[in-house]
């Protein structure tokens, strides 16, 4: 069992694995990217994730020139190639090799990577218990529904939990909780379960559609719209949303104590309910 890596379609050694210097991803960060999870060799949802890089790649001028079917073929054959039961799946395109300039090369075909990891689960405790968060300024461009490469300003906020010692660093701008710097955000608030409505400030996270839903059939109530941070502090329940860090319960933030301090009961309905589709769910 091993990390496999596909370069441009061919499978290459991860040591080996090379791209140019003049590579756009590495120059301006013109590409997109896509984490997909593997539960026992079960898909969770590659499809929805290839639907995402798609309509990503159109938001940017981007010409899938190696064909999404391709892409789903390798991602499959990557994975039983690396014997890993639970993976994660890294799918970075860009737009290529040209020399530098600003506006895109006349030509130039994508650079495309895949890289399977096994994907290990985080500890049980964070579940459990939960974790904690801190807050910070949503610096980023205003296109943040594209799955873009360029990752500074999330990296920063993680870097500042990090120093905090805490899990996660969630976004506001203008005094409204938008996300966090790599999953969605969901509070509770009279016992109504609210996430910031999937515009271009927030990326519209697979996971979050999948909680969604879970409440849909569950008879949860829900509103996609937004809240403040005064809601954040103020709600019943926390939790974050995303491909990794699945539903992971919030039970401090900034210090403050959220709720009862424990994971509330509507995130632990959710949670059990997810547990249950990475159990089943196989597209
Ligand atoms: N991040 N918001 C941001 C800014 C993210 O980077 C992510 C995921 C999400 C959750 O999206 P999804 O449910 O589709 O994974 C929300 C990935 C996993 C990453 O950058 O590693």
């Amino acid at each position: 069992m091993s990390t496999v890596v596909y370069l441009n379609g061919e499978r290459v050694d991860y040591e080996n694995a090379r791209i140019s210097v003049e590579d756009r991803g590495f120059q301006f960060g013109d590409g997109i990217y896509e984490v997909v999870r593997v539960y026992d060799r079960r898909f969770f949802y590659l499809d929805r994730h290839l639907a995402r890089m798609k309509k990503g790649a159109g938001e940017i001028y981007l010409n899938l020139d190696f064909g999404i079917d391709n892409l789903e073929r390798l991602c499959r054959q990557a994975v039983k190639e690396s014997g890993f039961k639970d993976a994660s799946v890294y799918i970075q395109v860009t737009r290529g090799a040209y020399p530098r300039q600003h506006a895109f090369p006349p030509e130039s075909s994508c650079t495309w990577v895949i890289i399977v990891r096994e994907a290990l689960a985080q500890p049980r405790e964070y579940y459990e218990n939960g974790v904690t968060g801190i807050t910070v300024p949503d610096e980023r461009w205003s296109r943040c529904n594209i799955k873009t490469i360029q990752l500074l300003a999330n990296s920063i906020a993680k870097e500042k939990a990090k120093k905090a010692g805490a899990y996660e660093a969630i976004f506001h701008r203008g005094g409204c909780i938008t996300e966090a710097s790599s999953s969605n955000v969901f509070i509770v608030r009279d016992k109504k379960l609210l996430t910031h409505p999937a515009n271009n400030f927030i990326l519209h996270g697979i996971t979050r559609r999948v909680v969604l839903e879970i409440a849909e059939k569950s008879h949860i109530d829900y509103s996609e719209e937004v809240f403040s941070l005064e809601d954040l502090f103020e709600a019943e329940e926390v939790f974050v949303s995303g491909t990794m860090t699945e539903i992971m319960p919030l039970v401090k933030i900034d210090g403050k104590i959220i709720g009862d301090g424990v994971p509330g009961e509507i995130t632990r309905s959710i949670m059990n309910s997810y547990e249950l589709l990475a159990k089943t769910v196989d597209q």
